[in-house]
């Protein structure tokens, strides 16, 4: 068994919810087996810039590629390989400007490809081939409550990543969320911070 764990936020050890995830992930070694960690922030991440973005249509619309294209296009099947090899994915990030962090969104444009992540049908549908109903946990933070109590409030997190990560094909369990995040003294903090680990805690427990 081989887990991946999809770090978004850069805080590390100051992360709640990267301290969410390791929490989660102790809780049921036997489930999660060998886990490899991977920060969206690590400066080998590969750049999805002007090269890649020329390679992914040049299939489609039967264009040359440049060697430089080329390479990086192999780059990113390679991504996408990798990501395949594992049985379970646990994707923790915070919310950023009412979405995910952008080094999240890059590292999701490299592995989101048609042909290699999903396919369309011949009426326009989306339909995953990268996750095989392999299950796939979200672990959230945002500093507000986008639980209901304040429906003016905008959320591209939580929907955004269910839905993609549903295209390619994850089963994504019920999404595990602490919020609101931000509260005025140190009590305050470290008590929602104690309830939020205890939280998935619990959740990882019950997989066993
Ligand atoms: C650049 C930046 C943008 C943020 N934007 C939002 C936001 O739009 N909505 C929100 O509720 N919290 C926002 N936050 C707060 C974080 O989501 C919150 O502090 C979260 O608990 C951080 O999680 P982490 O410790 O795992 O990084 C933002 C934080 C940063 C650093």
């Amino acid at each position: 068994m081989r887990t991946l764990w999809i770090e978004g936020s850069p805080k590390g050890e100051q992360s709640l919810s990267s301290a969410m995830a390791a929490a989660y992930l102790d809780a049921a070694p036997g489930v999660f087996g060998t886990v490899e960690r991977l920060c969206v922030w690590d400066d080998d991440m590969l750049r999805f810039g002007r090269d890649a973005a020329i390679a992914k249509f040049a299939p489609l619309f039967g264009e040359q590629v440049t060697e430089a294209q080329g390479q990086t296009w192999q780059r990113v099947l390679a991504e996408i390989e990798r990501v395949r090899g594992f049985d379970r994915v646990v994707l923790s990030s915070p919310m950023w400007n009412w979405h995910v962090p952008h080094a999240l969104k890059a590292w999701i444009d490299i592995i989101v490809q048609p042909l290699a992540s999903f396919t369309v049908t011949a009426d326009g549908v989306h339909v995953g081939t990268l996750g095989e109903g392999k299950p796939l946990q979200l672990i959230l933070t945002r500093s507000s409550a986008y639980d209901g109590r304040h429906p003016e409030l905008v959320d591209f997190q939580r929907p955004y990543l269910e839905y993609v990560f549903g295209m390619l094909g994850y089963h994504v369990a019920e999404t595990l969320i602490a919020e609101p995040t931000t509260r005025w003294t140190p009590d305050e903090r470290a008590a929602m911070r104690d309830d939020a680990i205890e939280m998935v805690r619990r959740v990882g427990a019950s997989l066993t």
